[in-house]
């Protein structure tokens, strides 16, 4: 991150402060529960790759407008909408190394600060353009989808590595894609980087599941094994089966306990397959980059700069 920033310059800084002080002051407008739950979820932090995958799109160094602010404040509202949602989907009880809002305040204030955060999503993108709220509205749909595809599939251990890539792309690609497009939208030269954005969210989404099962949570922020005690099969996973005939055989029913999960783990990553999906995933940043236009030297080197941490990382 911090090579990324400096690679983008001070105006990426500047910006990245700016949709800091933007997100508290949404959180904290809405009435004292909502400012509670909604404030702590943003206070807690993240990465923010989303918002600066916006200001990178726009260009090195970015306009500093208000517009351009406004787009990557709704990103990230909406990635953090749907973070709240998926802990009471997932029943996930640690994110950002804190407790969740569904583990804290119950599933009922989950869904009202889910829905809070997306809805001041498109009020800021309502300032910004009608392309604009048309490209989030786009990715927050199929994100929907690739949730409920998630849910369809919890359990079967045999689904393919094929449908396993379909919901990586809707449930996490898009919205790289759309930070991606929603940059390009303020840039000069409005040149198209949405195969680059999935290319890297899909990358994104393999790392994540690679370190559910790899991670330990005082890195992460999440619990590990999570993927496995929710029913979530994953490439590391379908990968251990096809090399492991236990882990072929085991019904993923049967694991209960976070000790049952880290055994599983354990077993997965004896067998190499977190490497492997790796492996996957580092193809796909080399391929996500190769789609790149021609962009200034700067740009484009601060953009490849976020492929590669998309794939090394620990958190
Ligand atoms: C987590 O995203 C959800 C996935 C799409 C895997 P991040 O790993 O970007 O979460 P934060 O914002 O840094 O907490
Ligand atoms: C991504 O999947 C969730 C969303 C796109 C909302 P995960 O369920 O793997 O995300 P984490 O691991 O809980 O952050
Ligand atoms: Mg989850
Ligand atoms: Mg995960």
């Amino acid at each position: 991150m911090q090579a990324v920033l400096d690679a983008g310059g001070e105006a990426v800084s500047r910006l990245m402060a700016q949709a800091e002080l933007r997100m508290a002051e949404l959180a904290a407008g809405h009435g004292p529960v909502l400012a509670r739950y909604a404030g702590e979820t943003i206070a807690a932090g993240g990465k923010r790759l989303r918002p600066l995958l916006v200001y990178l799109a726009a260009g090195v160094p970015p306009p500093e407008t208000d517009a351009l602010v406004r787009a990557a404040v709704a990103v990230e509202l909406v990635h953090g909408a749907t973070l709240v949602h998926d802990d009471v989907l997932d029943g996930s009880d640690l994110r950002r190394g804190r407790p969740t809002v569904v583990a804290t305040g119950g599933r009922w204030m989950a869904t009202a600060t889910g829905d809070l955060l997306f809805a001041r999503a498109f009020a800021e993108l309502a300032h910004v353009s009608v392309a604009a709220v048309r490209v989030l509205a786009r990715a927050s749909t199929e994100l929907a989808r690739g949730e409920l595809m998630q849910r369809r599939d919890a359990w079967k251990a045999e689904v393919s590595v094929e449908r396993y890539l379909a919901r990586c792309r809707l449930k996490t690609a898009v919205l790289f894609r759309a930070a991606c497009e929603l940059g390009a939208l303020e840039s000069a030269s409005r040149a198209s980087l949405a195969p680059f954005g999935e290319g890297i969210g899909l990358a994104f989404q393999i790392l994540d599941d690679v370190l559910d099962v790899s991670g330990p949570p005082e890195r992460t922020g999440k619990p590990r094994g999570a993927d496995l005690l929710d029913g979530t099969v994953t490439l590391p996973l379908i990968i251990a089966r096809s090399r492991d005939p236990e882990l072929a055989a085991l019904d993923l029913r049967t694991v209960r306990a976070p000790d049952d999960a880290a055994r599983v783990c354990e077993r997965i990553a004896a067998t190499g397959a977190p490497g492997v999906a790796r492996g996957r995933a580092m193809d796909l940043v080399a391929e996500a980059k190769s789609t790149l236009p021609s962009l200034p030297g700067r740009q484009r080197s601060a953009l490849e700069l976020v492929a590669d941490g998309v794939v090394e990382r620990y958190a």
